[in-house]
C-alpha cells in the first residue's frame, strides 16, 4: 500500500502555509474601490517603441519555435558584452550565461541545484517572497536573519553566527526589495570571506541592477573574482526594460555551476519566449542607452514622489535603489500594517504594500511600501491623498 495516498482525496500541501500574496490582494482591493494603484511592483508605463517592432518583426518572420534551451546565442552574448562593460568581468556568453523565464525562473532553478535534503540557506528578511518556498521545496532549511528598520543593514557577526556545517548558500538581494537599500564595499567584503571560509554558494538576486541612485555604484557580485567563483547572479528584463509581462531574465554563474544549472533549468521549461530573446538582444546591441539611463529616469520619479510627500505625516525612509519607497506612518495610526494598507486603499484611495508581510516572523515597523514605477501625474494625484492624512 502507498503510505502517502492521503484520506478522502485530500492532498497533503507541498506549501501549506502558502495563499493568495498579498500583492494579488492589494492589487484586487485596488480595482474594487478604484483606488491609485502603487502596491504591485511593476511600470504603468509601456516597454520601448524598439522592442515592440522587434518582436512583431520576428513574429511575423516566423521566429516562433523553441530556443535553444540556454538562450539564444546573441542574446546570450549581448547579455555578457553588457556586464562585462559595466563590471569589468570577463563573463563568457556560451558557456555562462543562461536565459531564463523571468528571475524567478532562475532564483527557482538556481535553488534546486544547490539545495539537497536538509542543507540550510541564508535569507535576510525582509525578503522577496519566492525565495523560501523554492527552498522548502528542495527540502531545504531557510534561515532567516531579521534585518532592522529604518537602516537595513545587515550584521555580519550576526551572519557568521548562522552558519553551520549544513549551511550551503546565502542569498542576497541588492539593490533591495522591498527597502531600496544597496550593499556597500564592506558588506561585499564582509559577504566574499564568509562564503570562502565556509565554502558556501552566493544567489545574488539583482534584478535591479541598473537602477541605483545619487551616482552610486551597483556591487554586482560579478564585479568581484572571489565572489564570483561561487556565485549565480539573477537578473530580469522585465524591470530594465518595461516588460514584466514577458517574464524574461538570465543567470550568470562559473561553467561549472552552469552546466548544473542548465540540467535543472531543461526540465523547469527548457527555453524561454524565442521572439522576446530576439528582440531584446537588438535592443541591447542597438539601443544599449535605455539601461545606461535608468537610473536618472528613476530617479527623477522617486524624486517627484519625496517632494510631493513633503508636506504628509508620513516619516520617509531613504531609497537608494529600486523604484520602491517606504513610509513610516507610526505617527498618522497605530493600525498593524495590513489593516493600515486596506483602510488606506478603501478609505483613501491609495493602495500599498504593508511590509511586514516580508518579514517571516510577521514583524511589524509600521511601514509601507510604495512603488514609483507609474507616471508622474499617478504620482502626485497618490501624493496629494497620502498628505490628506
Ligand atoms: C527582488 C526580486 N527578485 C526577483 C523578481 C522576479 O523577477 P521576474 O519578474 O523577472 O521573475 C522580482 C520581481 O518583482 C523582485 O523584486
Amino acid at each position: 500500500m502507498n503510505t502517502n495516498k492521503e484520506n478522502n482525496n485530500q492532498l497533503t500541501s507541498k506549501l501549506p502555509n502558502v495563499g493568495i500574496s498579498i500583492f494579488s490582494e492589494m492589487s484586487g482591493l485596488a480595482n474594487e474601490y478604484k483606488a491609485i494603484n502603487l502596491s504591485q511592483g511593476f511600470p504603468e508605463f509601456d516597454t520601448p517603441e524598439f522592442i515592440k517592432q522587434k518582436i512583431n518583426q520576428y513574429i511575423s518572420r516566423g521566429l516562433n519555435q523553441y530556443a535553444p534551451s540556454p538562450g539564444l546565442p546573441q542574446l546570450q552574448n549581448a547579455i555578457a558584452d553588457l556586464i562585462n562593460e559595466k563590471y569589468h568581468s570577463h563573463i563568457n556568453g556560451s558557456t555562462q550565461v543562461t536565459v531564463t523565464s523571468g528571475a524567478t525562473e532562475a532564483l527557482f532553478v538556481a535553488i534546486q541545484t544547490l539545495v539537497h535534503p536538509g542543507d540550510e540557506v541564508i535569507i535576510f528578511d525582509p525578503a522577496y517572497d519566492s525565495y523560501k518556498p523554492a527552498i522548502e521545496l528542495a527540502d531545504g532549511k531557510v534561515v532567516h536573519i531579521q534585518l532592522k528598520a529604518p537602516q537595513y543593514t545587515i550584521n555580519w557577526s550576526e551572519v557568521s553566527d548562522s552558519i553551520t556545517s549544513k549551511t550551503k548558500a546565502i542569498i542576497i538581494n541588492t539593490p533591495h526589495n522591498p527597502t531600496g537599500t544597496i550593499l556597500k564595499t564592506s558588506d561585499i567584503t564582509e559577504l566574499s570571506t564568509l562564503i570562502n571560509q565556509h565554502d558556501l554558494y552566493l544567489i545574488s538576486d539583482e534584478v535591479y541592477e541598473h537602477i541605483v541612485f545619487d551616482e552610486q555604484t551597483h556591487l554586482s557580485a560579478l564585479r568581484f573574482n572571489k565572489l564570483q567563483e561561487r556565485a549565480f547572479v539573477i537578473s530580469s528584463f522585465g524591470k530594465t526594460f518595461h516588460c514584466t509581462g514577458w517574464k524574461l531574465g538570465y543567470c550568470i554563474a562559473p561553467p561549472h555551476l552552469t552546466e548544473e544549472f542548465r540540467k535543472v533549468h531543461q526540465y523547469v521549461t527548457f527555453s524561454s519566449f524565442t521572439p522576446a530573446q530576439a528582440a531584446i538582444a537588438d535592443m541591447l546591441t542597438e539601443n544599449s542607452n535605455h539601461v545606461f539611463e535608468l537610473a536618472e529616469f528613476y530617479q527623477k520619479k522617486r524624486n517627484i514622489l519625496i517632494n510631493a510627500l513633503q508636506k504628509s505625516r508620513f516619516k520617509l525612509l531613504s531609497s537608494q535603489g529600486t523604484y520602491f519607497l517606504l513610509l513610516d506612518y507610526s505617527a498618522i495610526s497605530d493600525l498593524k500594517d495590513i489593516d493600515f494598507c486596506q483602510w488606506l486603499t478603501k478609505e483613501h484611495g491609495v493602495a500599498a504594500i504593508p511590509l511586514s508581510v516580508f518579514n517571516n516572523s510577521g514583524h511589524c515597523d509600521k511601514i509601507i511600501r510604495l512603488c514609483f514605477a507609474k507616471k508622474d501625474d499617478t504620482l502626485i494625484q497618490a501624493a496629494e491623498r497620502l498628505c490628506q492624512l
